[in-house]
């Protein structure tokens, strides 16, 4: 079992909430390995976090290329040997999304394919790696909007109600609680996490958050050794599935 430095694996970390999750966890001494679909994005958010004197690494993934992702694990292994924490961050939304009446179709299986495929892809080619962490812990990058509970009564605008982005999530979630049961015993910790509304380019950074603000209980539950399990949380505690 390894001791001494931890590693994580953050998906599309050149920007937004994922490049400030690294620069969080590279402060707190990780080790950072940064995953990003774009090679000159990638190596610049490596270049700025080593500037800040992270031990920060670019990894090529696009969550949608299964062998970007077979090849990610591959380099992890051979380089780093494990990971200790994955942070499914990666996400996009899509113009054509739109309320359940309109929604495209080719739109929802864009985003499906993304947010919730991406996710699981990553996450089933990163656990053998994962396995070999003494306490890893799963993070997935989820959004108040993929709450069942709130979208029943939703405290938002039904302009927010994207039929493919909340199902996206929403089915994050299924998969968070049925992994996070499946993977109790093996010490593995899987819980979702909702940033809150926060300034990045997915909303042309109309956000209300600062980046600090969304990446904040994504690190608390990354640097947590002994934390809980099969959750949905946000800064302010548990939140209604
Ligand atoms: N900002 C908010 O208010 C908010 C609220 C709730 C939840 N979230 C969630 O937070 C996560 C991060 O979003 P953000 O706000 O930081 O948005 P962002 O600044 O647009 O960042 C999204 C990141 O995902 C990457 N990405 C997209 N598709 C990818 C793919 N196929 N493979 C690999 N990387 C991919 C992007 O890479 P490129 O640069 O190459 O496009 C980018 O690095 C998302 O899952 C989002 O749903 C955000």
């Amino acid at each position: 079992m390894p001791t001494g430095k931890k590693i994580a694996l953050i998906t599309g970390a050149n920007k937004g909430i994922g490049l400030e999750t690294a620069r969080e966890l590279g402060k707190a001494g990780w080790t950072v390995l940064l995953g990003a679909r774009n090679s000159d994005l990638g190596r610049a958010a490596e270049s700025k976090l080593r500037a800040e004197k992270a031990d920060a690494h670019f990894v090529p993934l696009d969550v949608t290329e299964p062998q970007t992702i077979s090849a990610a694990a591959a380099k992890i292994k051979a380089q780093f040997g494990w990971l200790d924490a994955l942070v499914n961050n990666a996400g996009i939304v899509d113009q054509q999304d739109g309320r359940a009446s309109v929604a495209s179709v080719a739109a929802i299986e864009r985003v499906m394919r993304t947010n919730f495929f991406g996710v699981v892809t990553v996450t089933q080619a990163m656990l053998p790696l994962l396995r070999k962490s003494k306490a890893a812990r799963i993070i997935n990058v989820s959004s108040g909007l993929g709450s069942i509970a709130r979208n029943a009564n939703p405290p938002w605008d039904l302009q927010w109600s994207l039929l493919g982005y909340c199902s996206s999530k929403a089915a994050m979630s299924m998969f968070t609680v049925q992994l996070a049961l499946e993977l109790k015993q093996d010490r593995i910790a899987v819980n979702a996490v909702n940033p809150g509304y926060t300034a990045t380019d997915i909303n042309q950074n109309r956000g209300h958050q600062t980046v600090q603000e969304g990446s904040a209980e994504i690190v608390r539950l990354s640097l947590l050794e002994d934390g809980p399990t099969g959750g949905f949380f946000e800064t302010a505690g548990p939140i209604p599935w």
